[in-house]
Formats: structure tokens, C-alpha cells, sequence
């Protein structure tokens, strides 16, 4: 179905099925805001959630990208609202929300997605401290900037809030990802934390810890070529069933084996990337 490998097959379990009427009926003229919608999760995410009567915001800096996608969505179901923004940037996030406010039907779910990623060592970082700063500027800051002001739309709505986490923030912390991990585990918990909170209040809350998904953020990184990965479209059905179910949380089924070897057998996993590394004379 997603074009998969065998392995990818075993790991990833491809078969999401989604109940298409039990979507609609969830989604029926909901607004719904997807960050970082101009490529990979959020874009196949923003086509399959075109093909029903919402309200759609998609967010990212390539507005040009944005435009052509709302062109071809419009021709589905959807109404689609497009906003460039760098929501690193203040100015540019309080646009954004002065934009969402404004709306008369308000807003019902947020999907929390767009992020940066960086593959650096530490010995490589000495000088790049932007690399950090940036990294938490979207990774973090962003989505907690925006979630505060959205959180009583989203009361009065009974909405939804979904993260777009990473595998990366419950297992022991790889070499070289110190930028990007420090940050996801930041919105991570910092989600978790707030959410009983928010599910007192009406507002339900999915966290999706995903592993390596084929989309451009990974292209960098030569050593990903050939090692399985999700396809997008796949993680896409992923969260529209969420929207339906309101699941607190999805991950790959073998995640939670890796979390508890990651509290057994820390010592052993931390010895074990020392000794990779000096095999590779880092
Ligand atoms: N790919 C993976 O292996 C993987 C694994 C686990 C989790 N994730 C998470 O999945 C989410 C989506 O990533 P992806 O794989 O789909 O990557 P992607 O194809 O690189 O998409 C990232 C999106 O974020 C937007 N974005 C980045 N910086 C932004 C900024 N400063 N302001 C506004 N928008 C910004 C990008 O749009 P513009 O460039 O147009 O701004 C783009 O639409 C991320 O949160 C990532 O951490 C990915």
C-alpha cells in the first residue's frame, strides 16, 4: 500500500484503516491548522484532509509552494486558507495569530509539524550556536507560543491538539542530534505536561513518535538512504485517524521494547555509541 520493503512491512505495520465516514462526520466544517505544510508529513497531510468539506490553514515560509498546493485543493473539498510565515520569527507568529483569531468560526484543531532538524557533532558545533537557538526557535518555542494564545479557541471549540514528536525523545539519545533532540523532548514534555490539563478543560491531545519517514528532512543524511523508513502518506493516515479516535498517543509497536532497553541497558547503549564512533576514528 505505501510501497514498502519487507522490513519496513515488519516494522511499521502498514495497515491503517480508515473508517472515511466516521472521519468526515469528526471533521465536518472544522478549521483545522497544519504547520510546516509546504513539504513531507505536513503536505501529504494537507492533501488527504483536502478531500473533506474543512477549513484548511496551512503554514510555512514558502508561500509560492502553499499557493500552488491551495490551487489543487481547491479542487477537492476543502477551503483552504494559506499563511507564509517564519514562526521562528515574533513578528511574523503574531501575524499568524492575529489572523487566527479574527476568523468568525474560530479554530478546532491544531497540528503541530513544522521543525528543523540538525545531523552535527558537538566537536563540529563549537562555533555554530545558532544551531541551537534555531532549533529550539521552531522546535519549542514556536509551537508553545502559538499554543498559548490558540489554547481558548481551542477550549471553546472542544478541539484537538496533535505534536509531531520523534522516537528520538524517549530512548537513549543518539550521537550527533544533540540540537534537535534536546529540542523535540522540550515540546514533547512540555505537551505532556499540559495535557491533563487541557483534556480537563475539553481539549484532547495526540502525541505521534515517529521514526525515520521518508520526506525531505531526511535527504541530507546519505546514511538514511537505505535504511527502512515510513513513507509520509502513511504517517498522514496515521494522524487522520487520530482526528477521529482523539488516541492520546501513537508509536511503532517495538518502541516500547526500545524504551525499556533504554532504561536497562543505558550504560551498555552510551558504551556501545562510544565504541561506533571510535571505530570511525570520531
Ligand atoms: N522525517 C523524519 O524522519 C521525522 C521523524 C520524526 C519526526 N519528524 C517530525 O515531523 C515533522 C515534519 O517533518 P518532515 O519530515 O515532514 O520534514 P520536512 O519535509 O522538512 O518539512 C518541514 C516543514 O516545516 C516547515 N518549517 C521549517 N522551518 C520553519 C519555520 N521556521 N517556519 C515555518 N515553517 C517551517 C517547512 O516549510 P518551509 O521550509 O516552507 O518553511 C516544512 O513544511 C517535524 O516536526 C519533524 O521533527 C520527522
Amino acid at each position: 500500500m505505501y510501497n514498502y520493503r519487507l522490513l519496513e512491512k515488519l516494522l511499521f505495520s502498514s495497515g491503517v484503516r480508515l473508517n472515511r465516514s466516521r472521519l468526515t462526520a469528526a471533521l465536518r466544517k472544522k478549521t483545522i491548522l497544519i504547520t510546516g505544510a509546504s513539504s513531507g508529513i505536513g503536505e501529504r497531510l494537507a492533501y488527504r484532509l483536502a478531500e473533506l468539506p474543512v477549513h484548511l490553514i496551512l503554514v510555512a515560509r514558502r508561500e509560492d509552494k502553499l499557493l500552488v498546493m491551495k490551487q489543487e485543493m481547491e479542487k477537492l473539498s476543502a477551503r483552504v486558507s494559506i499563511y507564509g510565515a517564519d514562526l521562528r520569527d515574533a513578528d511574523e507568529r503574531e501575524g499568524l495569530l492575529s489572523f487566527i483569531h479574527r476568523l468568525p468560526d474560530g479554530l478546532d484543531i491544531v497540528v503541530s509539524n513544522a521543525g528543523l532538524s540538525i545531523n552535527r557533532s558537538i566537536m563540529d558545533s563549537l562555533d555554530r550556536k545558532h544551531d541551537f537557538t534555531r532549533t529550539m526557535a521552531i522546535n519549542y518555542v514556536a509551537p508553545v507560543e502559538l499554543l498559548l494564545s490558540l489554547i481558548p479557541l481551542l477550549r471553546r471549540a472542544q478541539g484537538h491538539i496533535i505534536n509531531i514528536s520523534t522516537i528520538n525523545t524517549s530512548i537513549v539519545p543518539l550521537p550527533k542530534w544533540a540540537a534537535y533532540q534536546a529540542s523535540k523532548s522540550a515540546f514533547d514534555i512540555w505537551l505532556r505536561s499540559a495535557s491533563p490539563e487541557l483534556r480537563v478543560s475539553g481539549i484532547a491531545t495526540t502525541s505521534i513518535y515517529l521514526p525515520l519517514v521518508r520526506t525531505p528532512m531526511i535527504e541530507p543524511t546519505a546514511a538514511y538512504r537505505s535504511v527502512p523508513a515510513m513513507s509520509p502518506d502513511h504517517v498522514a493516515d496515521i494522524i487522520a485517524k487520530s482526528l477521529y479516535t482523539r488516541r492520546r498517543s501513537w508509536m511503532p509497536w517495538w518502541l516500547p521494547l526500545g524504551q525499556l532497553a533504554s532504561v536497562l541497558f543505558r550504560a551498555t547503549l552510551e558504551r556501545f555509541a562510544e565504541r561506533r564512533l571510535r571505530g570511525r576514528g570520531r
